[in-house]
């Protein structure tokens, strides 16, 4: 994938929401036409206690796009210019799109569900477990 230095960034895209207060709604997440890359992999994260800091991590050419499909996510990201961003996802019709390179923490709500597009499978190889690696790396 050729990126833009916009694709380069962590970013929140907003989608459409599609229904009613009434009847309920859903949202599509499709490629081309509203996301960057296309789908090679999809996990869920859930039941991770309030307490608990996940990540501590980063991704050598995964992209991806987080959903906080219930509760409420929180972000904090180091992308390979070194700026921080902190992103807080509590709508199901909102995604985080981290790009690759970005060393992420993640905290949960109780009762959060994480949904994440991935741009490739899963290869133990694409992590970076250590903040100093990823230093390196950038
Ligand atoms: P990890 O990505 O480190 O989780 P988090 O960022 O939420 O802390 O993954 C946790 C464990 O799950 C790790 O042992 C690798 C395994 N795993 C897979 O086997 N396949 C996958 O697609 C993912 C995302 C993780």
């Amino acid at each position: 994938m050729v990126q833009t230095d916009f694709q380069k960034t962590p970013h929140i895209i907003e989608f459409s929401s599609i229904g009613s207060s009434e009847l309920g709604y859903i949202t599509v997440a499709e490629y081309p036409q509203n996301i960057p890359f296309e789908i090679k992999r999809t996990y869920w994260t859930y039941y991770t206690p309030h307490h608990v800091k996940r990540g501590g991590h980063a991704h050598i050419k995964l992209n991806q796009l987080i959903v906080a499909v219930a509760g409420v996510i929180e972000f904090t990201i180091e992308n390979h210019l070194r700026e921080q961003f902190f992103f807080r996802l509590e709508k199901p019709s909102q995604a985080l799109y981290i790009p690759e390179k970005c060393w992420r923490t993640i905290k949960f709500s109780h009762n959060a569900v994480l949904l994440c597009l991935a741009s490739l499978e899963y290869h133990e190889s694409d992590y970076i477990r250590e903040y100093d690696d990823f230093l390196k790396l950038i």
